[in-house]
């Protein structure tokens, strides 16, 4: 894919970077560039380009608008203590992009572009990734893609965008990482059988806003989802995955075919598996959750996603019950995240080949 690249006469200044680094939050700040490619039947992709960042003009009828014809992806660029920058397993957000996008009736954008876009984008705005020094702060990437062809029948855009946005990432909640509190909706489900729950799609997040409204109400961080069929199986959270760690060692993560195939997910699985732990991927229902937590036998629940990384997981409420906080007291969860983060920041040996380097 060859990329042209215009300049931008407006980037920020190195004082308000520093000072944007200093204290990046989560997805406020954008970086001075963004990459677009776009996508007709007749031509492919084409048109590839790095551009100063700013608003796009749309017109009205732009199908995404009005169908959600779109996929993304969520992963970061981590600079290591020798400056380089490299992103964690990119080809994995690839895939699952090419995965999403055949669910959505998107054309598929072939891995090396994929990652060449972000490479580029990352390599422009190199400045904008974090210090290794300043804790775990990187620059998180956000690749999407969507229908902008301006025709309100409804089919497949002909007419699609490609884009990457950066943003200068710190930790995804606020109290930084300590225990976060669950909500159950009863009411709301975000996937069923044959519909869009392993895609990364907007449309998902868009349903799970009035469920995460419903556990903020309820004084709760997140909202726990359940299967669509039964009510009974537990999917994920908002943006995360889960994971159940038993006394025995064990640990158990929730497969159900409707989930999004986390890559902090997957990975997990081999680190965890490296550890000596057994993992099982099956379907998790609810009423094992109560009660390993009753009996004592499940001693640690975490949460994990790029945004997010891995946090502990505490207490579950519903509309008229709980389940506390797992008393087991152990830390495989900061064993897993340290081990994790560790090969993200290039301070332990990557053995699972998972980093690839950028600059
Ligand atoms: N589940 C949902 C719904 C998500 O949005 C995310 C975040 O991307 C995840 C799980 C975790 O996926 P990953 O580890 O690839 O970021
Ligand atoms: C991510 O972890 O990358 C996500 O996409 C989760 C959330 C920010 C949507």
């Amino acid at each position: 894919m060859e990329i042209s690249t215009t300049p931008s006469t407006t980037a920020v200044d190195d004082a308000r970077l520093a000072e944007i680094l200093e204290n990046p939050g989560f997805g406020q700040h954008f970086t001075d560039h963004m990459f677009t490619v776009e996508w007709t039947p007749d031509a492919g992709w084409h048109d590839a380009r790095i551009e100063p960042y700013g608003p796009l003009t749309l017109d009205p009828a732009t199908a995404v608008l009005h169908y959600a014809q779109e996929t993304f992806e969520g992963m970061k660029a981590y600079r290591h203590g020798d400056g380089s920058i490299w992103s964690f397993r990119p080809e994995e957000n690839a895939a699952r992009m090419v995965r999403s996008s055949h669910r959505l009736a998107l054309p598929v954008l072939p891995a090396e572009d994929f990652v060449q876009a972000v490479d580029a984008l990352v390599a422009v705005d190199q400045r904008w990734v974090p210090d290794a020094t300043s804790s775990e702060k990187s620059l998180y990437l956000r690749p999407f893609m969507f229908g902008s062809e301006a025709f309100l029948g409804v089919r497949p855009s002909q007419h699609v965008t490609f884009m990457v946005i950066a943003s200068p990432a710190g930790a995804y909640f606020k109290g930084g990482v300590k225990p976060i509190s669950l909500w159950l909706t009863e009411e709301y489900t975000r996937a069923g059988r044959g519909g869009m729950g392993a895609a990364k799609t907007g449309g998902n997040y868009a349903s799970s806003l009035v469920a995460q409204q419903e556990a903020t109400q309820h004084g709760c961080d997140q909202v726990v989802f359940l299967d669509g069929q039964e009510g009974r199986y537990v999917e994920e959270l908002g943006g995360m995955n889960m994971y159940f760690v038993y006394a025995d060692g064990h640990i158990v993560t929730p497969a159900t075919g409707t989930i999004l195939e986390g890559i902090t997910r997957a990975s997990i699985i081999e680190l965890a598996g490296k550890m000596g732990h057994q993992v099982e991927e099956r379907k998790f229902s609810i009423d094992e959750w109560r009660d390993g937590i009753t009996s004592g036998e499940i001693t640690e629940i975490f949460a994990c996603g790029t945004a997010a990384v891995i946090t502990p997981v505490g207490e579950l409420k519903w509309d008229g019950g709980s389940v506390p906080t797992p008393e087991g007291g152990g830390d495989l969860w900061r064993r897993i995240r340290q081990q994790l983060v560790d090969v993200q920041f290039g301070r332990a040996e990557d053995t699972f080949g998972w980093m690839h380097r950028i600059v």
